[in-house]
């Protein structure tokens, strides 16, 4: 009966279009297409659909976005083994009659048989559909494929079965009413209940859910098989755990510069993670935004790592006074979550850094200053109370021999002036001193005499005399050989008007001398009382005695400290 129906329908030739619409359509036809592709490749893309010999299966014409369909009727046409349009001058008696129901956008053949397989397109318009029809037998190759739903429960959890809604006839078809949906396990007869409140092992199998609908009176199935599978419940070996940063940890940051901040989980399950929250807010992934987050996992035998970076592209004022915490969501019973917060970085304060370096250099000047104003002072002071006095003997006699050289002009020391000297010297300051004409043994040659004297003393004091005394300035140039050979200290004392370093009015042996040692100026009588600073210079250029001073110094000279 049914195929006689289809047998005696005709090809349906579009007719109703006046032919220049026709040829406008065809020119636009290109047009349509690209805009298809552009907007709505369902239209353009056909589908695939299966169904189980002797079921219902409905076809669904989706409508293509970006068309105007206005009131261009949907028509439906087959290409199975015969082209046939079903709904242009077919009455719903004939539709009946070719078992199938066609309302709305749906056309749903009532029970599915091999006559019904091959190509269906719905047209609305210039935009239209294909379908692919396969109508399957227990012997079908994609058989089992097709038609079988694999799905997974957990021993002790809950666990509901979903009937598969592939295909199936939309709700509001008038003349198709659903009876619901009946679950059977294979092998049992009796219906079963799709939820199972804590699913055990021995549930699994394979189970089978039928929609049937009611239509003229007749009842119509569409069965479909789930397998369950039971597993052991997963059951994590350890607990999940956030390991940086610390809770309530404060990071320091810098405004408008960027920030990273990492959050570091291992977890044992696979559905486990980790993501950021601001406030109550979740931290969206989108780099695009001034915060997201981005995160890598890692697998190492089953042991999951996780990373959530918490970026900030620039730092800002408000971005401080916010909470970020990093969640831990787990599916074993413990979950954790870390609350950080973001500080400025104290800036350092570059006044008082260059404050501080100002005042170390003002420091550093202000005692280089001091030590070369007052090196004497303090040489002497320290010399006198902390009493640096070598104790170990050098093996001289003397601490300094004085020698008498002509003075050039009248400001040399008089007689009573050098006898002074050596006075003070040795009786106030305590030196042992080789004086000339006291300690040179009479009969020795001069020149033999003097060079003993250097030899036996740790200084060499160069005396301006006039008139002079003294050895005589051919002796001075054996006298400045033996200082050079023996390396012995001289102490050049040179009056005011003494110009020895530069007029070439000194023999050039004493010229040599003053270049050789440390000059002293003797100022006349301003020199004389030992607190001057020619008795200061002389004795800083001295070495300390070798024996005490006979007169104690200590409270002159802290006196002469305490002035400066
Ligand atoms: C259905 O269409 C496909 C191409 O989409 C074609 O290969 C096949 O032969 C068609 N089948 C029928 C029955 O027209
Ligand atoms: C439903 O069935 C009745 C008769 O059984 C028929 O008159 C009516 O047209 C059908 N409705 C549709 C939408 O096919
Ligand atoms: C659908 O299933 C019901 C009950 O299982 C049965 O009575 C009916 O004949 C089936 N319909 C078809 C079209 O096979
Ligand atoms: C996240 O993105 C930032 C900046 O784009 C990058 O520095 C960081 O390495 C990324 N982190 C991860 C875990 O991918
Ligand atoms: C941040 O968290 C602290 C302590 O949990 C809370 O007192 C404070 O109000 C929170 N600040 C903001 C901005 O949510």
């Amino acid at each position: 009966m049914t195929e006689e129906i289809f047998n005696s329908a005709e090809l349906h030739v579009e007719t109703v279009w006046p032919e220049v619409i026709m040829k406008v359509k065809v020119l636009l036809l290109p047009l349509f297409c690209l805009l298809t592709l552009l907007t709505g490749a369902e239209c353009a893309a056909p589908k695939e659909i299966y169904v189980k010999e002797g079921e219902m299966v409905a076809l669904y014409c989706p409508s293509c976005r970006g068309y105007d369909h206005g009131d261009a009727k949907l028509i439906w046409t087959s290409y199975t083994t015969q082209d046939m349009d079903l709904t242009n001058n077919v009455s719903s008696a004939e539709q009946r009659q070719l078992g199938i129901v066609v309302h709305g956008r749906s056309l749903v053949i009532l029970s599915a048989s091999v006559n019904y397989q091959g190509n269906y397109s719905c047209s609305q318009g210039s935009a239209s559909t294909w379908f692919r029809l396969t109508v399957l037998t227990p012997q079908s190759r994609e058989y089992e494929k097709m038609t079988q739903y694999p799905t997974t429960c957990y021993t002790q959890e809950t666990c509901t079965l979903h009937c598969p809604d592939v295909n199936r006839p939309a709700p509001n078809i008038p003349n198709i009413t659903s009876n619901g949906i009946i679950w059977h396990k294979e092998g049992e007869s009796l219906p079963k209940d799709s939820y199972f409140s804590s699913v055990e092992e021995s549930d699994h199998g394979v189970y089978t859910c039928t929609r049937s609908y009611l239509c003229y009176g007749q009842i119509y199935n569409m069965t479909f098989t789930v397998v369950l599978d039971v597993q052991p419940k997963e059951k994590p070996v350890k607990d999940a755990a956030i390991t940086e940063p610390q809770n309530n940890h404060v990071f320091h940051v810098d405004l408008g510069s960027p920030k990273v901040i990492d959050c570091k989980a291992v977890m044992y399950l696979k559905f486990d993670k980790v993501f950021w929250l601001i406030g109550k807010s979740f931290v969206e992934t989108d780099n695009s935004l001034p915060v997201f987050y981005n995160f890598t996992r890692e697998n190492n035998d089953g042991e999951l790592k996780m990373t959530a970076s918490l970026v900030f592209k620039k730092v800002s004022e408000e971005d401080l006074s916010k909470n970020y915490t990093c969640k831990l969501q787990s599916a074993s019973e413990l979950s954790g979550f870390v609350t950080i917060n973001l500080a400025q970085k104290p800036r350092p304060s570059y006044l008082s850094l260059a404050l501080g370096v100002v005042g170390i250099v003002l420091v550093m000047v202000l005692t280089v200053v001091i030590y070369v104003r007052f090196k004497i002072n303090i040489t002497l002071f320290l010399r006198d109370t902390i009493g640096c006095h070598s104790s170990t003997s050098d093996g001289k006699s003397y601490d300094a021999f004085l020698v008498c050289y002509k003075s050039n002009t009248d400001a040399g020391l008089h007689e009573d002036d050098r006898k002074e000297l050596e006075n003070v010297l040795e009786e106030r300051f305590g030196y042992s001193l080789c004086l000339y004409d006291r300690d040179v043994l009479p009969g020795k040659a001069v020149a033999e005499a003097v060079l003993d004297c250097i030899e036996q003393s740790r200084t060499v004091v160069l005396v301006p005399t006039s008139p002079d005394p003294g050895p005589g300035s051919g002796l001075l140039s054996a006298i400045h050989e033996a200082l050079v050979e023996r390396q012995t200290r001289l102490v050049f004392i040179k009056t005011e008007t003494t110009d020895v370093l530069r007029s070439g009015s000194l023999p050039e042996a004493l010229q040599l001398l003053g270049e050789a040692g440390n000059c002293v100026t003797w100022k006349g009588i301003s020199s004389m009382p030992p607190s001057s600073s020619f008795w200061k210079q002389l004795r800083y250029y001295l070495p300390s005695p070798q024996r005490a001073p006979k007169v104690r110094l200590l409270p002159q000279t802290i006196q002469d400290v305490m002035s400066l």
